[in-house]
């Protein structure tokens, strides 16, 4: 079997938790009792990814190291590099190409927490998939916050707009993307955004123009939270607290089920 790797992108300012932000990289704040990147790590951990990278800000990669060393106490690889400005989602093709030495590839924000049945059955669904990309989307009320695809009558995808100030659909495209080998080739020839940055959502629609990009819908069994504010960050450890307690089962918690 071909080996698909894993990365997590941790790099940006998390400028709306700020002073929070200010000595600790969000991704390090805690959800209740785990740091946040415990559950995107999780994720990739869960669907037998071995290999993972994790992109970091310059003066947080000391930080990460110590939390997670080199995963063998989870039994996978975790490398690290850092993303020196925060250009872009899509930049983390470009920082991992010899990384990836032509891997497929499961990318996954370091600030996404996805929870709850058929995630993972879905994900490994996916990696069997050997050409073209695949976005993951979730019906939202505030979708002009997120990259937005909509879809035509017969479920496939008639487009994506990074955060249009109005839509019709609610499917906002979350932070976990599928990738063939192509993408750090593709990520070369975008053109940064107005806000500068190289868009996930610009290479999503590369990959869509060519006829090469499939949406897998996450149903309402499935919880995809936001951590930007303060707000969120309560109401997702919230979340956390509510199942564990009742379950007694940990969630985000990076071992093989
Ligand atoms: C980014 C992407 C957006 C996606 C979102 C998911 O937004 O650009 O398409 O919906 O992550 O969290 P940003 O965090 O850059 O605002």
């Amino acid at each position: 079997m071909t080996k698909i790797k894993g990365i997590i992108l941790a790099g940006g300012d998390g400028t709306r938790l700020k002073p929070m932000t200010d000595l600790i990289s969000k991704q390090l704040l805690p959800i209740y009792n785990k740091p946040m990147i415990f559950y995107p790590l999780s994720v990739l951990i869960k669907a037998k990814i071995k290999d993972i990278l994790i992109i970091t800000k310059p003066n947080e990669q000391d930080s990460f190291k110590k939390i997670l060393g080199n995963g063998s106490k989870w039994g996978v690889n975790i490398d690290y590099i850092i993303q020196n400005k925060p250009r872009g989602i899509a930049e983390a093709y470009i920082l991992a190409e010899d990384w990836l030495k032509n891997s497929r590839s499961l990318l996954i924000l370091g600030d996404n927490l996805f929870f709850g049945h058929g995630l993972n059955s879905l994900i490994r669904k996916t990696l069997k998939k050997k050409n073209g990309a695949t976005i993951f989307a979730y019906q939202v009320s505030d979708p002009h916050r997120y990259g937005v695809v909509t879809l035509k009558e017969n479920g496939q995808i008639k487009n994506i707009i990074e955060k249009p100030k109005k839509t019709k659909s609610s499917w906002a495209v979350t932070g976990l993307y599928y990738y063939d080998e192509s993408a750090s080739r593709i990520v070369k020839d975008l053109k940064p955004s107005k806000r500068n940055e190289l868009e996930i959502t610009d290479l999503n629609n590369k990959y869509l123009k060519s006829g090469n990009l499939d949406v897998e819908l996450l149903g309402k069994g499935i919880a995809w939270l936001d951590t930007g504010t303060p707000d969120s960050l309560l109401e997702a450890a919230n979340y956390v607290k509510i199942i564990e307690s009742r379950q007694g089962l940990l969630i985000g918690n990076p071992q093989h089920d």
